[in-house]
């Protein structure tokens, strides 16, 4: 992200060879999604093997997130569950090696311990490369481990170049970690450290294992994904724009996608890619947070809800059918009805296609937590409704302006129904088909017939690009 955008997921993921099993929870953002899949492939040497229930696992990886509310007592509460797993499985003989990682771990990492001293690892994002050596050290201490600093080594050098491939024909790829635009309200600068980006040519070599395995969107990720700049292979340092442009035209990336932008990293070059690039997909998350240029002065977005209008404007040049979406926090220190009210303003200027939204909740250490005029709950709930309400009908109409459409879909797994495969639009509009399973991980095109709560339903036009 800059501004990650939470998606509560719990996942279970795959790994590799022999006998012993591992079973990963997956909470927050998509780069949680990814590090669980990496921490899975850094395990894998030791035979760890995926497993879909906790109590079959003789290692459960707990990994949080810690961008909202009450985020300490969802993994307090998640870990007491976790315990009465370990205690029957040791009841049992078997050993539970049990690890909480993510941005809980690393900003309440001792508070973890102290509380639930039957976890034997805690682990920051910067740290996952180390785990199978504090695997080994967990083993044979007596206490528990830590590793919650921000290590000098790159863990990216030292993850195994290989990792599983999704099923689906979608992957993420984290290009670029960490923050420091130190917004009044977030926590991610103190979790995820200073911004950094992965060289250029570490990225390709990752992009091109997947492409080979068959994967033909891949989703750049990052705290502040547009602020990429990493080292190039011809020593000059490169940006988004370049970067995209040669994982579609070198790599052969059909989609791209990147998550998450912030307004002020938006630079031309990037505006000009998503005229310039067809495999740049035409959505695009850019969180503006609020409307009213007092609070977002406040909030230190280091921008005017005029500079977000213009910005749009400028990218909508660029690729005229681009969707949007965004983050908005209602409530945030100081937010007058006035400001709120600009905030609905700004979003029926703009019409997003879909966007998520948040009550202001105190994040300890962070500025806007000890602001004075903290805004009472009664108001924040009453704004956010509101606020819902008006996105939910732009979402809706942004949806139903698609009926009718013939668009191309990745089809990335079966849908609810029987024989029904499910996929994305372009504009990430989930879309369920009647469908052969065999057109899973392809594109194909499809008209779109049916308008669903938060999806769409869709024919196969029959003229597949099947390989
Ligand atoms: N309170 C409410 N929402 C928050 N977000 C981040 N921190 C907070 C907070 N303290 C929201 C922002 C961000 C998204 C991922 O989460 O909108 O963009
Ligand atoms: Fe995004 Fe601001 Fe948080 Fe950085 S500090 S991750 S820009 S919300």
């Amino acid at each position: 992200m800059n501004d990650m955008t939470p998606l509560p997921c719990a996942s279970t993921v795959r790994s590799g060879k022999q006998a012993r099993g591992l079973h990963v929870i997956t909470w927050g953002c998509q780069m949680n999604v990814y590090d669980s899949e990496r921490m899975t492939d850094v395990l894998r040497p030791l035979g760890y093997e995926a497993v879909d229930a906790p109590d079959r696992a003789d290692m459960i990886i707990l990994n949080t997130c810690h961008i909202r509310d009450r985020a300490a007592e969802k993994v307090f509460s998640e870990l007491g569950r976790l315990r009465l797993v370990k205690e029957a499985r040791a009841q049992a003989g078997q050993q539970t090696v049990l690890a909480v990682a993510g941005c809980v771990a690393q900003a309440e990492g001792r508070e973890i311990l102290a509380r639930a001293p039957y976890v034997d690892i805690v682990l920051g994002p910067q740290t996952y490369h180390r785990l199978p050596e504090m695997v080994a050290r967990a083993a044979r201490a007596a206490g528990a481990v830590i590793e919650t600093d921000f290590p000098v080594e790159q863990k990216f050098d030292f993850l195994p170049p290989e990792r599983e491939v999704p099923a689906g024909g979608a992957a993420f790829l984290t290009i670029q970690e960490g923050c420091d635009k130190f917004c009044s309200f977030c926590v991610v600068p103190y979790t995820r450290g200073a911004e950094a980006s992965r060289p250029v040519a570490a990225i390709m070599d990752e992009a091109r294992r997947l492409v080979a395995h068959g994967v033909r969107e891949i989703t750049l990720l990052g705290q502040n994904v547009n602020a990429y700049h990493g080292d190039g292979p011809d020593g000059t340092t490169w940006g988004l724009a370049r970067l995209t442009a040669e994982l579609a035209g070198q790599v052969g990336v059909e989609r791209i996608r990147y998550t998450t932008s912030h307004p002020r990293d938006m630079d031309d070059g990037l505006v000009a890619a998503h005229r310039e690039q067809p495999a740049l997909m035409p959505f695009l998350h850019l969180p503006v947070q609020s409307g009213s240029d007092r609070v977002l002065a406040a909030m230190n977005r280091g921008h005017t809800a005029q500079e977000y209008r213009d910005l749009v404007a400028r990218l909508r040049t660029a690729r005229p059918d681009l969707a949007l979406s965004s983050d908005f926090i209602v409530g945030h220190p100081g937010e007058t009805d006035e400001d709120f009210e600009q905030t609905m303003q700004l979003i029926r200027d703009i019409g997003f296609a879909q966007a998520y939204s948040f009550k202001y909740s105190p994040r300890p250490g962070t500025p806007a937590s000890n602001a004075g005029a903290q805004v009472p709950e009664d108001v924040k709930d009453a704004r956010l409704q509101r606020l819902q309400a008006l996105l939910r009908e732009q979402q809706d109409a942004f949806n139903a302006a698609s009926v009718g459409q013939r668009v191309d879909v990745l089809f990335t797994g079966r849908g609810r129904k029987p024989g029904q495969i499910s996929g994305k639009s372009p504009y990430l509009q989930a879309v369920h088909v009647e469908g052969p399973d065999s057109l899973i991980g392809q594109v194909a095109e499809v008209d779109i017939v049916k308008l669903h709560t938060n999806s769409l339903g869709g024919v196969l036009t029959g003229e597949t690009d099947r390989v």
